[in-house]
């Protein structure tokens, strides 16, 4: 092994029951050991904070961990120290911090396998987003319908990391991108200079505003991340045989829809999960996608930072990460943070 920590132990976000993140969730000592035959030692460099980590801590996300559990599904951080036999990684590599493991950790030993090496051209906070919301922007707007350029793909949540990467990578289709959000007047400008073609306020006059808009063009896609009247609003805005592509609920509602639309305009309504996609697809399709995100990183994808705290200061970030009028994602930095 080379580089051996002197340090046995390390801390963490842990969580030994599920519920209110402010409630379940501790920094908390663990027991740190040097990295074994094909294991490394990786030290946090930055992780972000995500809605799906409020349904994991509070047990209402599509999976669960056996508990107790570290917390964090994203983040990346440098291998301080390898074991004997490995073969891909040396000290100072980027690498994501296995999802299942938990991210919200100063350190942890990892089997070398687990860790994907990450490029180090990236800045920490755009390493630290490449694999939850960009993946399923690039992935909503490929996969359901074959859009043409001067199509119209309407989303709400228009200013989340999802929202932005769909107005980015869609006016990198040739699409046009309209999204909706809870507060058109002070986001539009950054927005549209994000690649958003339209943004307007999630009210019930968005239909409206979107057919003033489009011309000859087609709605074809509908890309839903909050659901209640908002989802609502989208289908009205569809022209026949669009399909609206369901990945998030921020409102907690049931997804509605009106039957006038889904009877005479024939849209489909889909679901779509990140993970699942994730599982399924071979390595070739994977690293070829991941290529992809880093590209849209790369070609400049905006993704505005609200803070960046210490990981230790994890609980209150949580919280933070709840409120609205962010202007970004709340990110932590660990101790490989430089
Ligand atoms: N299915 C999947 O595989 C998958 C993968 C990634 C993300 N997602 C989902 O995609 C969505 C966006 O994720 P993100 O990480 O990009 O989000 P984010 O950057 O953390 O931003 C959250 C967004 O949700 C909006 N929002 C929060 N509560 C709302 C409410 N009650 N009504 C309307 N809007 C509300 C916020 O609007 P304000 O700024 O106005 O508060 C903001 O636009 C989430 O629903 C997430 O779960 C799903």
């Amino acid at each position: 092994m080379s580089n051996q920590t002197a340090s046995t132990v390390t801390y963490a976000a842990v969580y030994a029951a599920t519920g209110e993140p402010s409630e379940v969730l501790a920094w908390k000592e663990l027991p740190l050991r040097a990295p074994g035959p094909g294991e490394v030692l990786v030290a946090l460099e930055c992780a972000a904070v995500h809605p799906s980590d409020f349904g994991m801590i509070t047990g209402t996300y599509g999976k669960k961990r056996e508990l107790p559990a570290v917390a964090g599904r994203e983040g990346v951080g440098r291998v301080e120290a390898v074991g004997s036999g490995v073969k891909n990684l040396a000290v100072g590599d980027r690498v994501r911090l296995p999802e299942p493991e938990g991210t919200w950790r100063e350190r942890g030993v990892f089997a070398e396998a687990a860790c994907l090496k990450m490029p180090s051209d990236l800045t920490p906070e755009a390493a630290a987003q490449c694999l939850v919301n960009p993946p399923t922007a690039i992935r909503v707007l490929n996969d359901f319908v074959a859009l043409k350029p001067g199509d119209i793909v309407v989303q709400n949540a228009g200013n989340s990391a999802v929202g932005r990467t769909a107005a980015f990578y869609g006016r990198q289709l040739g699409v046009k991108v309209v999204s909706l959000v809870r507060n058109a007047d002070k986001l539009r400008d950054e927005l549209v200079a994000g690649g958003a073609a339209l943004v307007v306020e999630d009210n019930d006059d968005a239909p409206k505003a979107i057919a003033a808009f489009k011309g000859e063009s087609k709605v074809r896609l509908a890309l839903n991340s909050v659901g209640g009247a908002s989802v609502m609003r989208l289908i009205k805005a569809c022209d026949p045989n669009a399909v609206v592509v369901t990945f998030g609920g921020m409102v907690g509602d049931l997804v509605r829809f009106p039957t006038r639309e889904l009877i005479f305009n024939n849209i489909t309504l889909k679901g779509y999960w990140m993970d699942k996609w994730g599982r399924e697809a071979s390595p070739e399709t994977l690293a070829a996608h991941f290529e992809a995100v880093y590209k849209v990183f790369r070609d400049g994808l905006p993704l505005p930072t609200d803070r960046i705290v210490p990981v230790s200061e994890v609980v209150s970030a949580v919280a933070r990460s709840r409120e609205s009028g962010r202007s970004g994602k709340v990110l932590l930095r660990g101790p490989a943070w430089k």
